[in-house]
């Protein structure tokens, strides 16, 4: 939240002074101020496009196309991904890539194309220019998958930076999905999506646009292939975009269109083309492999803003202790600062907080600690004086200081462009583990800082390191909170080197998942809010981000009990799970809603962590392969069009299909099938796809389908791994994955394979090693075998 209602919201509850109002006139002034003097406005402009081909320049992996107006370079690099960059763009410097520029593929060669175009043919792509400057994607077999036209630049007569306009045209019935985080996919229908990452300023439903992770990152699915499109810029724009309409047989496809106007920068684009696994595969190559949380994060977190004290967090956790229920995070916001200032405790109300992390530890829960970037401007607050010292906040283009307001008052805000200041920013870390933190929660990264009238961040015109390059907050806002992950990250790596970091940040950009996940901010308490919510998570995973779960039972208002289970239940099936709440919310606690929801809610828990091994194998498989945990029902069938069009129901891994229920009242629901085998997991009930079932959805669960043949590792009543094994339908084969870790360290566990088979009457289960197969090592459980004949599917 931020802006007037907050500052209203905050002096009602005297967490700050009333000072606070005033405060962000005087910084809404300044902020209009900077900028006036630093962005005068752009006067006349002179619009260009690239002009015909003059000449070629054939380079590894491609080569450059010259235009009258401008020149293209394209590249395809070894993984099979394509670069290409007007103007002399080209891939390095990226805050995006996770490393240097891969290296070309050395038989993707340049060539002559019909009509004085030109063409690079790669093995799974061949991109081929136009006289004039417009670039088409397409699959070896020669469908085109998408036609930029030629690209339009509007440039400052008087000099500076252009902007830029790029139309996409791809097929017909294709869907886009991305963007970073939306609340209104994963779908994205036709619509202008901005990319600037935003605080709304009030918990957001589905309407609200943009939020805290926008990325120029869009995923792509047609009949003929899958591909991504990355435009490796981090300046403010729009991306607008209209779904095409088929012919119906008359020859008249109307194309679906994708309108990118950027204020900046680069005009640099990545594509891939392929499966959405090989997709994910080679984004995760390009842009960082997603890091590995610590087991416990894979389990139930509570959090909430203003436990207050102590004692109240040991009422908290005696609560859940007492019911039983598995608990294995707390998370502590700004109300255990002293004065809203990071890196400090209130010792009034948290006189003892290592101990209490200790005791805590001893049960198996660990202390998450909120983290804001915003420094209170005041000589003597450690911070301060030693960011100061150091030079570490961001300027105004006249020099003085930036100065926002933040929960602290006002506020100075670290460059975390810069190298010098991020290791500065690291080691502050040290004083967090020394209070017993385990896992890091960024917030208020996008950045915001409230205002009373304008943007609720930093002025345009302040000035970034970016790297020892230089620019100002247009360029370096959208990757403020990806640059503030790496620090955190890294000083983490250096801290506790035999621990994984955990850090998950409300703001990032592309490449954020090399640092940690998202919770991607205040999702509005309703049930709008509850599918907004699996929008998200949805659309990050499919941008690369796999870890994510919103703030269960909505931020803020109170959820009544109905909606507040259906959204437990949802969340304990998504990667981060976690209940989190605002200072004026309703309680969170699964036992303030009445017996019947805890008693569903303990189902749940106990759920999830009998689920764990299965969760940490997907975080390792998304580490290795770059597929998120939580996936679209079309992943390994995106030309089925029933599939692509749903939007309320996703896989877990390869073995699980959850449908949660995201409408009050309902106690069944339709579920869309992929193609094959699936098991009703509570009932074993069969069911036939591709088609649609109907399943009972009482409050007591929501329908959760496991395909036939998987192998799903599971915790046992003894807390052992077990393989939970559904049969394969007769005459068919299964399998599963299985990596064994329920740590915090850096051991690199095996990737142990299984397969299942029926062998006469019964269902084998074997272990595939390299030296052939044997008995798996675990207890295996096996379920659906009895089930032979399908039912229920339309
Ligand atoms: C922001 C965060 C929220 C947090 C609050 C107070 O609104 O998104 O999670 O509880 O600030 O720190």
């Amino acid at each position: 939240m931020n802006g007037r209602d907050l500052v209203r919201s905050m002096k009602a509850f005297g967490s700050v002074g009333a000072g606070q109002g005033l405060r962000t006139v005087r910084a809404a002034w300044r902020r209009r101020r900077a900028d006036s003097s630093a962005l005068p406005s752009r006067g006349a402009e002179r619009a260009r496009v690239p002009g015909t081909v003059r000449e070629v320049e054939p380079a590894p992996g491609g080569g450059i196309v010259r235009f009258h107006r401008s020149e293209l370079r394209i590249l395809v690099a070894v993984n099979g991904a394509v670069f290409w960059g007007w103007d002399g763009a080209s891939p390095e410097p990226s805050y995006a890539l996770a490393g240097r520029c891969p290296e070309p593929d050395p038989r993707a060669v340049l060539e002559p194309d019909k009509d004085g175009g030109w063409r690079v043919v790669a093995e799974r792509v061949t991109v081929a220019v136009s006289r004039h400057g417009a670039v088409e994607v397409r699959t070896p077999g020669g469908v085109t998958l998408r036609r930029d036209l030629p690209p339009r630049w509007w440039e400052p007569v008087e000099g500076g930076t252009a902007r830029w306009m790029q139309r996409s045209e791809v097929a017909a019935d294709a869907r886009f999905f991305g963007l970073g985080g939306r609340a209104s996919g994963p779908r994205l229908r036709a619509g202008t999506y901005r990319l600037w990452n935003t605080d709304p300023g009030h918990a957001f439903g589905p309407g609200d646009d943009p939020l805290a992770i926008t990325m120029p990152v869009q995923l792509v699915v047609a009949d003929a292939a899958t591909h991504l499109a990355f435009h490796d810029t981090t300046w403010d724009g729009t991306v607008t975009l209209r779904e095409g309409e088929e012919g119906a047989g008359s020859g008249h496809d109307l194309a679906g269109i994708s309108e990118l106007r950027m204020d900046g920068g680069p005009l640099r684009c990545w594509v891939i083309v392929g499966t959405p696994a090989r997709v994910l595969l080679v984004w995760a190559s390009l842009t960082g492999a997603p890091a590995l949380p610590p087991a416990w994060a894979l389990g139930h977190h509570h959090a909430r803003w203003g436990f207050g004290s102590e004692q109240e967090v040991r009422r908290i956790v005696s609560g859940y202790q007492e019911r039983g229920l598995p608990l294995d995070a707390v998370h502590l916001d700004i109300d255990h600062y002293d004065e809203h200032q990071v890196f400090t405790v209130d010792q009034e109300r948290f006189p003892k907080l290592p101990l209490l992390a200790e005791e805590l530890r001893q049960d198996g829960i660990r202390l998450v600690s909120i983290v804001d970037p915003a420094v209170k401007a005041a000589e003597g607050n450690a911070v301060y004086d030693g960011g100061t010292a150091q030079d570490a906040f961001v300027r105004e283009a006249s020099g003085r200081v930036v100065r926002g307001v933040v929960w602290p008052g006002e506020t100075v805000f670290p460059d975390f462009t810069d190298a010098r200041v991020r290791a500065w920013w690291a080691g502050l870390y040290e004083e967090r583990l020394a209070q017993g933190f385990s896992g890091f929660w960024h917030d208020m990264n996008e950045p915001t800082s409230f205002t009373a009238f304008g943007e609720s961040t930093l002025p345009r015109s302040a000035r970034h390191a970016l790297e020892g390059r230089g620019g100002d907050h247009r360029e370096a806002h959208n990757v403020y909170a990806l640059c503030m992950a790496r620090a955190g990250y890294e000083g983490l790596r250096e801290l506790a080197p035999e621990r994984r970091p955990f850090v998950f940040s409300r703001s990032g950009w592309a490449g954020l998942q090399r640092y940690g996940g998202t919770w991607s901010g205040d999702v509005a308490t309703g049930w709008p809010g509850l599918r907004a919510s699996l929008s998200l998570v949805m659309g990050l995973g499919l941008c690369g981000v796999p870890y994510s779960g919103p703030d269960v039972g909505g931020f803020d208002g109170s959820p009544s009990p109905e909606l507040y289970l259906r959204w437990f239940q949802l969340g304990s099936y998504l990667p981060l799970f976690r209940t989190h709440a605002s200072l004026r919310a309703g309680r969170r606690e699964p036992w303030e809603f009445g017996p019947e929801v805890l008693e569903h809610a303990r189902v749940a828990l106990l759920e999830r962590r009998r689920l764990l091994p299965y969760f940490m194998t997907l975080a390792h498989l998304a580490r290795r392969t770059g597929a998120p945990y939580v996936r679209p029902l079309w992943w390994s069938a995106p030309e089925d069009r029933a599939l692509r069009d749903c939007e309320d129901a996703f896989l877990l891994g390869d073995a699980l299909l959850v449908a949660p229920v995201l409408d009050p009242g309902a106690d069944r629901r339709a579920v869309q099938l992929p193609r094959g085998r699936w098991y009703d997991t509570m009932t074993e009930q069969v069911y036939e796809g591709p088609g649609q079932a109907l399943l009972d959805a009482p409050l007591s669960r929501i329908p959760v389908l496991a395909r036939a043949g998987a192998v799903i590792p599971v915790r046992g009543g003894d807390g052992g791994l077990e393989l939970e094994v559904w049969a394969p339908a007769r005459g068919r084969t299964g399998g599963g994955l299985v990596v064994r870790d329920s740590g915090d360290g850096w051991d690199e566990p095996e990737l142990e394979r299984y397969v299942t088979r029926w062998a006469g009457q019964r269902v084998v289960v074997e272990h595939e090693a390299e030296d052939g197969t044997g008995e798996p090592a675990y207890p295996v459980r096996l379920r659906g075998a009895g089930r032979g004949r399908p039912t229920g599917c339309g």
